[in-house]
């Protein structure tokens, strides 16, 4: 087995941990966003997430619409589903897909956590 120095040790861990850090980014708290409604957040480098609570289940997208790009936390949420504002293309919220035209792409998940009554995704 390879050995590595203590210190290269150090850097490559403190670079993972600071990768883990920098990809979980928080969306709101929990009271924020009861059963029945969502919560979208911009990022600073344009990207959107879209934050979903399904009776009490979460769910977190990506937030713009794989159609022209409208913010889907400026759509219409109803049941399980999300109607783009601009052009109506719905989305089922526990698959991501496209179920409606004109988008046809699905959206991309994220994996999100729930830590001191925080919501964080997972940009990763
Ligand atoms: S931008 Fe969403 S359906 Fe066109």
């Amino acid at each position: 087995m390879k050995r590595f120095p203590r210190t290269f040790l150090n850097v490559i861990t403190s670079t993972a941990r600071r990768k883990i850090e920098v990809a979980m980014v928080k969306v709101c708290s929990l009271s924020e966003i009861p059963p029945g409604t969502l919560k979208g957040l911009q990022l600073d480098d344009g990207r959107r997430v879209l934050v979903v609570n399904l009776d009490g289940e979460l769910r977190a997208w990506d937030g713009t619409c794989t159609h022209e790009e409208a913010d889907l936390s400026t759509g219409f949420l109803l049941g399980e589903r999300v109607t783009c504002p601009l052009h109506l293309s719905q989305f089922d919220l526990n698959s991501g897909e496209a179920v409606t035209p004109p988008a046809k792409t699905s959206l991309r998940k994220y994996n999100l956590k729930v830590e001191n009554e925080e919501i964080y995704v997972d940009l990763d």
